[in-house]
């Protein structure tokens, strides 16, 4: 063994792997070249005095240790309505399209998805609330934290005080672009781990129209989640479910996250071709004559900024519907499960929740909202939406207990299932709206509602 040899090779072998290990295990690849400008010297040298806090959340992230500088982010281009001198040409609003100059998968998942589209909603008649009450432009104060405001610019860059700031999750950009990446990904820390705690989501998705923060904190997943997650290798670049962790899974797994790759395997095939094997073990040339090559990777789903895209069901609007694209939705969300529990158990969960939106649809929301729009063509209530205490009713039975039944039984949460849920559709629609619509029909009360699908609470023994 000749020792110079092989030390020779040992800088070469070490080369390899870094460079293999750089190019596969960073998920995120952004060439240098679109990086580091000598111009953000400056910005960084100053601002290290004036702004530290923003500073050292820089310096600390993976965009300072990679060289990205503050310039590189809060350039502008001659026309930018938003831009500004102050040094260079900038920008304080750094837009989903300024960062996909680097992260153009995620902008592209992201742009498709319906997160961007969050201020479009507030004017859809999903907006049952909105509509009548005090207006749509008024009530937008209490809504764009959340959805988003739509940016104005003033003189000098500087940026309408009723629209920003604001990191709503579909905002209208000064470029056009939609959403805002800091919705989740805190600046100036950018970073993933923070990204795919459940908190990062709970900001928006909570409270009663859609408390998707407390059903999960109360599933076995969040219970989990609270014992393990510092286990969960939150901060790593690859993060499968199953395999770089196991313990919980959070919003960002489900709705997200990305799976290892997947054989599609029959499971009949698979013992087949393992009793084959024994059998022709010894004989090599045989056994590859025989046997199909192995199955190729069928299944691959990466990671997603695209949250609708694994959802089969849309359940926010009052009378929930499938989606156009449901089945393969749904196959992609079970491979996610897969990873944790068996194929069974997951086609069950989906049993149990689909059978609970069929009921809840069948005696509650579809016969309320029949009743509602025919009393409106009755003449016994208006078509505005909050003038009449049935409204009032009918919004609570499926804003705030419907939607928490939703979402209970589709993310495993028995409080909002039940005690937020079921019960309060139950009673409000026996309890209430029932004898609401019996008083404003009158005479023939009872064969009003039997037409239009009530089922009367019958006892039995
Ligand atoms: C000589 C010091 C100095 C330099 C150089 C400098 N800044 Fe500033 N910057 C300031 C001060 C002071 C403010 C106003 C107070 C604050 O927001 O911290 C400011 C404000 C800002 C704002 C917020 C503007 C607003 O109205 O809220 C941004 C964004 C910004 N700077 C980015 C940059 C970038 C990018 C560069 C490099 C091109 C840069 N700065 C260079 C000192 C500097
Ligand atoms: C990865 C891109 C990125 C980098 C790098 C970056 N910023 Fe920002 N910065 C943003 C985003 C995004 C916002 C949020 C603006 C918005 O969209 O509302 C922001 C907002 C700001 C603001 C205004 C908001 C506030 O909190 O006052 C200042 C000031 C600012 N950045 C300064 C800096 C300085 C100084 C640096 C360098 C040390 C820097 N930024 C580096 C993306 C970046
Ligand atoms: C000029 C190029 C550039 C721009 C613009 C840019 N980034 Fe990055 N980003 C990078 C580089 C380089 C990395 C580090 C890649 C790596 O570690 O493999 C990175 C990493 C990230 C990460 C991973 C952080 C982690 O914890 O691993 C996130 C999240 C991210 N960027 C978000 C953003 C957002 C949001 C914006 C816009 C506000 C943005 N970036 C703008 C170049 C850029
Ligand atoms: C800044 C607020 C905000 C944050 C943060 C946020 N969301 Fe949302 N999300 C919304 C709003 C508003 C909607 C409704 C938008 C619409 O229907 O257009 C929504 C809708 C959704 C939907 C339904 C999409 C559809 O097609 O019906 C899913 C799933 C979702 N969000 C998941 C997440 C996850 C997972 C996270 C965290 C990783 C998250 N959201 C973070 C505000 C937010
Ligand atoms: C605390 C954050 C938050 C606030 C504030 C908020 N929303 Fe939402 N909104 C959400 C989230 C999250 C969703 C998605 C819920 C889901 O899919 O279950 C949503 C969904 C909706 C939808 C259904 C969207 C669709 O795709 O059909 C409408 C309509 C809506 N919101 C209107 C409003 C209006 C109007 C206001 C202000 C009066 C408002 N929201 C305030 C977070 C918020
Ligand atoms: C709804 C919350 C949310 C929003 C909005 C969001 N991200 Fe992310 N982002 C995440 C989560 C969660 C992850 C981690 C996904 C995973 O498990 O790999 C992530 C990961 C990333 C990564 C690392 C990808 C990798 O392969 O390592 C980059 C880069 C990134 N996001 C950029 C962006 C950009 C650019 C935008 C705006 C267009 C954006 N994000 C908007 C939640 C969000
Ligand atoms: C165990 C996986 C899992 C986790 C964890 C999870 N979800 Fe879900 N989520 C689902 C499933 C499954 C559905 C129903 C999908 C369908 O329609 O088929 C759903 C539905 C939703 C919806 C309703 C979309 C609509 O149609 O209106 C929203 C919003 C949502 N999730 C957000 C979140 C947020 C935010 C968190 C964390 C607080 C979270 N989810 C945690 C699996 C998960
Ligand atoms: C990262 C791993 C992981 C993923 C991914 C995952 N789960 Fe779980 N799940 C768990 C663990 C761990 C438990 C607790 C096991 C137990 O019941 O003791 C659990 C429990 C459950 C329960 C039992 C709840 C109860 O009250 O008994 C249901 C239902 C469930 N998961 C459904 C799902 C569905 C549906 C998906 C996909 C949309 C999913 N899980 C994805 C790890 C996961």
């Amino acid at each position: 063994m000749n020792f110079i040899n092989a030390f020779g090779k040992i800088p070469l072998l070490l080369f390899i792997m870094i460079l293999g290990g750089s190019m596969t295990c960073g998920a995120t690849y952004v060439d240098p070249k679109n990086y580091g400008s000598p111009k953000g010297e400056v910005c960084i040298k100053c601002h290290q005095e004036t702004s530290p806090g923003i500073y050292n959340q820089w310096l600390e992230s993976a965009h300072g240790q990679a060289g990205v500088n503050c310039y590189d982010c809060h350039r502008a281009e001659k026309g930018d309505s938003d831009a500004f001198e102050h040094k260079e040409l900038i920008s304080i609003v750094v837009t989903p399209k300024d960062c996909s100059k680097c992260h153009e998968k995620e902008f592209k998942e992201f742009s498709s998805s319906h997160h961007a589209d969050a201020v479009a909603v507030l004017d859809s008649t999903d907006n049952f609330f909105g509509r009548s009450t005090w207006g749509i432009k008024n009530q937008r104060t209490a809504c764009i934290p959340c959805h988003g405001s739509t940016l104005e610019v003033q003189k000098k860059g500087k940026l309408a005080p009723a629209t920003w700031p604001n990191t709503g999750i579909g905002r209208i950009n000064p470029d056009g672009s939609k959403g805002s990446c800091t919705a989740c990904h805190t600046r100036h820390l950018f970073s993933v781990a923070q990204a795919r705690r459940p908190e990062a989501c709970g900001r928006c998705h909570s409270g009663q129209s859609q408390p998707q923060i407390e059903v999960y904190t109360r599933s076995k997943h969040g219970v989990m989640f609270a014992a393990y997650d510092n286990r969960m290798n939150m901060d790593h670049q690859k993060w499968r479910a199953g395999k770089d962790y196991y313990q919980a899974p959070t919003c960002a797994t489900c709705h997200m996250g990305s799976i290892p790759p997947q054989m599609e395997v029959k499971t009949a095939d698979e013992r087949i071709r393992t009793a084959l094997e024994s059998v022709l073990s010894k004989d090599q040339q045989l056994l590859t004559a025989l046997l199909p090559p192995t199955p190729a990777t069928k299944i691959n789903y990466g990671a997603t900024h695209d949250v609708s895209s694994r959802l089969s069901w849309k359940l926010s609007p009052v009378i929930c519907k499938k989606r156009d694209n449901w089945q393969e939705n749904r196959q992609q969300m079970e491979s996610v499960c897969q990873q944790c529990h068996g194929e069974h158990f997951v086609k069950q969960h989906y049993e149990q929740f689909d059978a609970l939106v069929g009921t809840y649809k069948k005696i509650f929301a579809d016969p309320a909202t029949r009743m509602r729009r025919a009393l409106i063509k009755h003449g016994d209530i208006t078509k505005e939406n909050f003038d009449d205490q049935l409204d009032l009713t009918y919004w609570k039975l499926w804003n705030n207990g419907g939607r928490g039944a939703l979402n209970g039984a589709a993310m495993a949460g028995p409080v909002y299932l039940w005690n937020n849920g079921m019960q309060e559709v139950s009673q409000r629609y026996y309890m209430e709206f029932i004898p609401e619509v019996k008083k404003l029909y009158g005479r023939g009360a009872d064969s009003f509602l039997r037409k239009n699908g009530y089922i009367r609470p019958t006892y039995k023994k």
